[in-house]
C-alpha cells in the first residue's frame, strides 16, 4: 500500500471551504481534479485547480455521484478522493426536530457512505479515501455544532474504521481528519464567536482551511502509506 496515489482525484463538498482549499492544495499531488458540489457552477474550483471538472451532485443521490465519479475516471482510475460534503447543526437535543436530525445524520454519515460506494468501482489499487469527522465526535458538538452534529460525525469515525477493514484487501486505504474550528462559512463571521472559539484551542486562533486541507492531502500521499483507519486530529489542541 505504499503507491504514490497521483492521477485522478475526487473532491465531495469541494465547491467552498475546506473542500475547496484541498482542491486548490491538490494541484501538485494529482493531475486530475473532479469535484462534486451542490451549487449548479462553482467557478471557483477553475481558478483553484486549473482544468478541474466540476460536476453538481448531491451526496444523497448516489446515481449523481456515481455520474461524477465514472467521469473523473474518463482520464485515469480515481487514486484520490476527500469527502468535505457536511453540514452543522446547532440546535439543542431536547429541541432538535425530527426532520433536522435525519437530513443531519443522513448528509453526513450516509452522503460518506454514498461517496465510498459510488467510488469503489473506479478505484485503483493503492487509492486513498479520506472522510471528514469533527473534534464533535469526541464531545457530542458544543463547539458550532451540537448533539447530533456530534453524533453524525462519530458515525463517521465508525464509518472510516469500517471501510478501511473491508476495502484493505483492494490496496485502498481510508482515514478521516478530525478538524477543531476552522475559519469558514460553517462558523460564519461573526467576531465574537471567533473570538471564543480561538480563546478553546491552545494555538489561540481558529484554523484556516488551507491548514485543515493539508492534513487531508497528507493522507492521499505516499507519506501516510501506513496508516489506514485512523483518525487524524487536526484541532489546534481544542481538547487539551
Ligand atoms: N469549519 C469547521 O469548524 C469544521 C470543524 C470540524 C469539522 N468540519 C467539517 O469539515 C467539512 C467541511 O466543512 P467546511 O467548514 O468547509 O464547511 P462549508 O459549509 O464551508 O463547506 C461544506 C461543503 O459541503 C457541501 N455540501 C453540503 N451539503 C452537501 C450535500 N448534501 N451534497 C453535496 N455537498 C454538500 C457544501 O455545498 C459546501 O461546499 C464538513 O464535513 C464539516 O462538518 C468543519
Amino acid at each position: 500500500m505504499s503507491e504514490q496515489p497521483a492521477g485522478s482525484a475526487v473532491v465531495v463538498g469541494g465547491a467552498r471551504g475546506i473542500g475547496l482549499a484541498a482542491v486548490g492544495l491538490a494541484t501538485t499531488h494529482v493531475s486530475s481534479m473532479t469535484v462534486l458540489d451542490l451549487p449548479d457552477e462553482a467557478p471557483q474550483v477553475a481558478e483553484a485547480f486549473p482544468g478541474a471538472r466540476y460536476q453538481q451532485a448531491d451526496v444523497l443521490d448516489r446515481s449523481a455521484l456515481e455520474k461524477g465519479f465514472a467521469l473523473a475516471a474518463e482520464s485515469s482510475p480515481v487514486t484520490a478522493v476527500f469527502v468535505p460534503a457536511g453540514i452543522t447543526l446547532p440546535t439543542p437535543l431536547l429541541e432538535v426536530s425530527q426532520e433536522d436530525a435525519q437530513r443531519c445524520l443522513m448528509i453526513n454519515i450516509l452522503g460518506s457512505l454514498n461517496a465510498i460506494q459510488a467510488a469503489a468501482p473506479h478505484l485503483a489499487p493503492g487509492a486513498s479515501i479520506v472522510l471528514c469527522a469533527s473534534v464533535a465526535a469526541y464531545t457530542g458538538g458544543g463547539y458550532v455544532g451540537g448533539p447530533v452534529y456530534g453524533a453524525s460525525k462519530a458515525g463517521v469515525i465508525g464509518l472510516t474504521k469500517g471501510a478501511a477493514r473491508e476495502l484493505a484487501g483492494r490496496q485502498v486505504r481510508v482515514n478521516c481528519i478530525a478538524p477543531g474550528c476552522t475559519a469558514t462559512t460553517m462558523v460564519g463571521d461573526d467576531p465574537e464567536i471567533h473570538a471564543a472559539l480561538a480563546e478553546r484551542a491552545l494555538v489561540g486562533r481558529l484554523a484556516s482551511a488551507e491548514e485543515i486541507a493539508a492534513a487531508a492531502l497528507f493522507l492521499w500521499s505516499p507519506a501516510s502509506s501506513y496508516m489506514t483507519g485512523a483518525v487524524l486530529d487536526v484541532n489546534g489542541g481544542i481538547r487539551l
